[in-house]
Order: C-alpha cells, then sequence, then structure tokens
C-alpha cells in the first residue's frame, strides 16, 4: 500500500503569466518564491512551494506533486504501476534539484490525462514559514478534475494509487484522500463531457478569511462563481472564484478529518443541489468551465 503525506504541489498553465502572477499574489494571497523563464512559484504552508504558474498557450492543469510518505514508497508506487501497466519515469537529478526532491517519479492518470508526480524533498529543501498578507492560508487542500470516465478514473486512484473515498455525490463527484492523509479529501474526481481541470481549492485558517476574500473579489473585480457556501460532505464553507484566465479557484475553511485506523465508511449523497451547498448559493455558468489538462505522453515504464 502506498503511503503519502498529501497533496504537495499543484502546477497550473495560464496565459499572460505577469497578469496571474500579479493576482496570485495580491487577490489569492500566496508568497512569492522565486521566478525563471516562463515560470512563477508561490508558497502558502512551509514547503518550499506550492503553486507553479507556467506561461503557456491554454490555460489550465500541467501536473500536480504528491508527496510520498517516504522514499520507500517510490518500490511500492513502481510495483503498484507495473502491476496497472501504466507507464511512469523518473524525473533526472537536475529536474528533481529544481523541485526541491529528493526524487521524483512521473505518471498520466489514463482516464483524466491529468500529470501526476510522486516525490519526497531533499533533506536540504528550504521549509520557511509562510509570511501571510491578508488571507492566513494554511495550506493547498485539494485538486478536482472531471472526465467522462470518472468512473474508472476514481477506481483508478482507489485501486492502483491508494486513495481512500470520503464521500460521493451520486455518480457525479468522488471526494477522496491520498492515505493517510487526514483531510476530507485532497482529490475529487467528477463526471462531466470531457477532461477538464475543474478547481484548485486553498483551505484557510479563519471564517473571517472567507468574508474578507468576497470582498477582496468584489473590491478587485475577480467573479464570484460560487459562493459563498457550505458544502454538505466536508462541511467546509467555501467561495469559488475566476483567476484572471477564468480557471477556478477555491477557498475553503473547516474540514472533517478522519482518523487512519478505523476512519469511518464513505456516504453516497443524492445527486441533488443541497448535496453540495447547504446555503442555497448560486452557480455562474462560468463556475468550472476552464482548464485544460495539459496531456503529455510517457511511453515506458523506466525505473
Ligand atoms: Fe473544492
Amino acid at each position: 500500500m502506498i503511503r503519502y503525506r498529501k497533496l504537495g504541489y499543484v502546477e497550473l498553465n495560464v496565459s499572460d503569466l505577469a497578469r496571474s502572477r500579479a493576482f496570485y499574489e495580491e487577490m489569492v494571497g500566496l508568497q512569492l518564491v522565486d521566478e525563471g523563464p516562463g515560470f512563477v512559484r508561490f508558497r502558502c504552508d512551509s514547503d518550499p512551494y506550492s503553486v507553479v504558474l507556467h506561461q503557456a498557450p491554454a490555460p489550465g492543469y500541467k501536473c500536480a506533486g504528491l508527496m510520498l510518505e517516504d522514499e520507500r514508497q517510490f518500490d511500492v508506487l513502481h510495483e503498484r504501476l507495473r502491476a496497472a501497466k501504466v507507464a511512469f519515469e523518473e524525473l533526472p537529478p537536475d529536474a528533481c534539484a529544481h523541485k526541491w526532491a529528493k526524487r521524483i517519479t512521473r505518471m498520466v492518470e489514463p482516464y483524466s490525462g491529468a500529470t501526476l508526480e510522486f516525490y519526497v524533498l531533499a533533506p536540504d529543501a528550504p521549509r520557511p514559514a509562510f509570511q501571510p498578507t491578508h488571507t492566513k492560508i494554511q495550506r493547498i487542500g485539494h485538486i478536482v478534475f472531471t472526465t467522462p470516465q470518472s468512473t474508472e478514473s476514481t477506481r483508478f486512484f482507489l485501486d492502483v494509487l491508494n486513495f481512500r473515498a470520503s464521500d460521493a455525490v451520486g455518480e457525479f463527484i468522488t471526494f477522496m484522500r491520498p492515505f493517510p492523509s487526514p483531510y476530507h479529501h485532497g482529490l475529487g474526481v467528477a463526471r462531466g463531457p470531457r477532461p477538464l481541470f475543474h478547481h484548485l481549492n486553498l483551505m484557510v485558517t479563519e471564517f473571517d478569511d472567507i468574508g474578507r476574500g468576497l470582498n477582496r473579489c468584489n473590491r478587485m473585480g475577480a467573479p464570484i462563481v460560487f459562493g459563498p457556501g457550505r458544502h454538505v460532505a466536508s462541511g467546509s464553507a467555501f467561495l469559488y472564484y475566476l483567476d484572471p484566465d477564468g480557471i477556478t479557484l477555491e477557498y475553503s475553511f473547516g474540514m472533517e478529518e478522519f482518523p487512519e485506523v478505523n476512519p469511518r465508511p464513505p456516504n453516497v449523497l443524492p445527486p441533488k443541489p443541497e448535496s453540495i451547498d447547504t446555503w442555497g448559493a448560486p452557480q455562474d455558468p462560468r463556475f468550472a468551465t476552464i482548464g485544460e489538462i495539459e496531456r503529455r505522453v510517457i511511453e515506458t515504464a523506466r525505473a
């Protein structure tokens, strides 16, 4: 069984890096770490970085990093991927060093097309404290993909990658946690007409961060596309808004935590709007409509 620490980083493609850099720093409240040709990195906890933006023609998802519990997990992971006949590659040392990782294995989830990177941090990776500006962001909380093959994708995360189901809303979305991360979900897989990056969630420390975020969105012209509201499954209060490309971002406050041993079984909630939001917030038609999943081809299993 693969053991994880958490969802560690998310890399997004944006069409205007300078514009998005300002937005993610000033509106979202991430802390700039560094920048290089075509990319900018931000932090929101004590990791070297948590969010990376890349200049690219199609805004959306590039990849995400799942932090493994320790280096021994690579053997388990590789064995699981070989058994499932899923190609993977180990990144060369210079690519790992650039990401402050000791080691990284990369694969493409077959049913959403999402690139995933499994890593452990390098021992000398910087771990400075996050310096919040207006929003006390705790961590990146989760990412959600949509795909027409959501059943197959969900099974892949559960059976091959050892995620655990926390809850589902009918056949439409399943919320999962990378075992044994306690938070209700680090990942959601939803049914949709085509593979799409649905949203990136940032968990905040105070309920006031949600209210301040709402007013800041309105002040800075970021469209609020859903919320404020409260999710039934995780119990979190939420606010969804759009980045300059129209990618959906979420602040959320509060989330159910699961113990590693004897967690409650997952619930399947009826597929109706009240199962998503108990406050009855309207949903803007632009909600979760922009987010191309960058396609990467990994030819053969290596290592
Ligand atoms: Fe969410």
